[in-house]
């Protein structure tokens, strides 16, 4: 008898991290490579909210604090809600974990009985379908095509809803693709979802302020205030405030669901870090003027990687309106064949040859739901790219 439980066989390691993992691995061992592959900033933490993690260890702050997160914490979150959402929030309705991922994961934890539905539109944050299964729900994978920018269409979303169905997850701005919901888009599939009462949102808005070209971002709860209570609002401060490493995610919703929630965080690992929520108050109270600045290096990087991909021989390249990521397709290169004489038959083979003949590490979009695509993220140095997009554009046109 294996000591592994069956439940693990469901699922697999994060396809991303592994990319990362093998990109660092070669460049150990001495290989010239230039990693596309991770999904943080490659800024660093502004020294304001550093400061306040200082403070907070010098103050004695050292110590458990409630399961889901200080007071302090929570009201900052609220007022946060408040102003960039028009969202009313009470503390009993906020949670706080461990970054993003734990919150998501508490929530289908708290939620999910075994056969449950969740309505995942891919190309997916890879997580989601892998915590569904260790939950016991059943991902329903809705494809969401290019020409579409990549979004989940009102019909399609209607289709996918069966009398299973708890929750649907939305992610916008998306990871992997940048894509983001307009306010016409997102009311498009909130009318569907007032139709369907049983439906739960749990929308991962992640990448909020991380929009170019005066996009504006918009929110469920926000856009259809009759969703509000069955609308979980998941955010965190890892991405738009370059807080990766300090593991602080948010939530809000109702207040059953937040208590259920806090219940599956106190059985399993408690408050987040004391220090990393005080950073966090600091964070979401303190000046926002860099994220301005951040975001205009990002759109230029983002239009140099557009602009290169399109010009490259087989790829074609959608533009998106945020995050820090694109989404070209390879659907041009497949059939081809590599100056060693392999046929490229998948974007896992066309990733595998960018990293072996030119030392670029990108994700296969079929780790994402969706093929034949890559993933490149752009959180890189502006001259780590130009030189990848020189490098991605000698391996397409060395292909025949
Ligand atoms: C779409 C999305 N949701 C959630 C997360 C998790 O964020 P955190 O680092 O706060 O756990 C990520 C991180 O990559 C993400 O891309």
């Amino acid at each position: 008898m294996s000591v592994l439980a069956s439940r693990l066989s469901r699922i697999k390691p994060s396809p991303t991290i592994a990319v990362t993992s093998k990109a660092r691995e070669l460049k150990a061992a001495g290989r010239d490579v230039i990693g596309l592959g991770a999904g943080e900033p490659d800024f660093d933490t502004p020294d304001h909210i550093k400061e306040a993690a200082i403070e907070a260890i010098r103050a004695g702050d050292t110590k458990y604090t409630a399961v889901d997160g200080t007071p302090a914490l929570k009201k900052a979150i609220a007022a946060k809600f408040k102003r960039d959402n028009d969202l009313d929030y009470t503390p009993e309705q906020i949670t706080v974990g461990t970054g993003g991922k734990q919150v998501l994961y508490n929530a289908l934890m708290a939620t999910l009985d075994a056969g449950d539905e969740v309505i995942i539109p891919a190309p997916y944050w890879v997580s989601y379908p892998d915590m569904v299964l260790l939950a016991e729900g059943e991902p329903v994978i809705v494809p969401c095509h290019q020409n579409n920018g990549f979004k989940l269409m009102a019909e399609d979303l209607e289709k996918a809803i069966t009398p299973k169905t708890k929750w649907v997850i939305l992610n916008s701005p998306s990871n992997p693709t940048g894509s983001a919901y307009s306010r016409e888009d997102m009311q498009a599939l909130t009318d569907v979802l007032k139709r369907h009462p049983h439906v739960w949102v749990m929308t991962d808005d992640m990448y909020e302020k991380l929009v170019y070209d005066g996009f504006e971002f918009c929110t469920p709860a926000q856009v259809e205030p009759s969703l509000y209570e069955r609308t979980l609002t998941v955010n965190g401060v890892s991405k738009a405030y370059c807080m990766t490493g300090w593991r602080i995610g948010y939530a809000a919703g109702p207040v059953e669901l937040i208590k259920a929630m806090a219940k599956v965080q106190s059985q399993s690992t408690s408050n987040p870090s004391s220090i990393s929520q005080a950073a966090a108050v600091a964070a979401l109270e303190g000046p926002h003027d860099f994220i301005a600045s951040n975001n205009e290096v990002f759109k230029a990087r983002r239009d140099l990687v557009v602009d290169t991909l399109n010009s490259c021989p087989g790829l074609s390249c959608h533009r998106p309106e945020g995050a820090f990521y694109v989404y070209p397709s390879c659907a041009g290169v497949i059939g081809k064949r590599t100056p060693e004489g392999k046929v490229i038959e998948t974007d896992e083979d066309f990733v595998a040859y960018l990293l072996e003949a030119e030392g670029v590490a990108v994700v296969q979009g079929s780790a994402f739901g969706l093929a034949p695509y890559f993933r490149i993220s752009y959180a890189t140095s502006t001259e780590a790219l130009e030189e990848a997009c020189r490098r991605i554009r000698r391996a397409c046109e060395a292909l025949s």
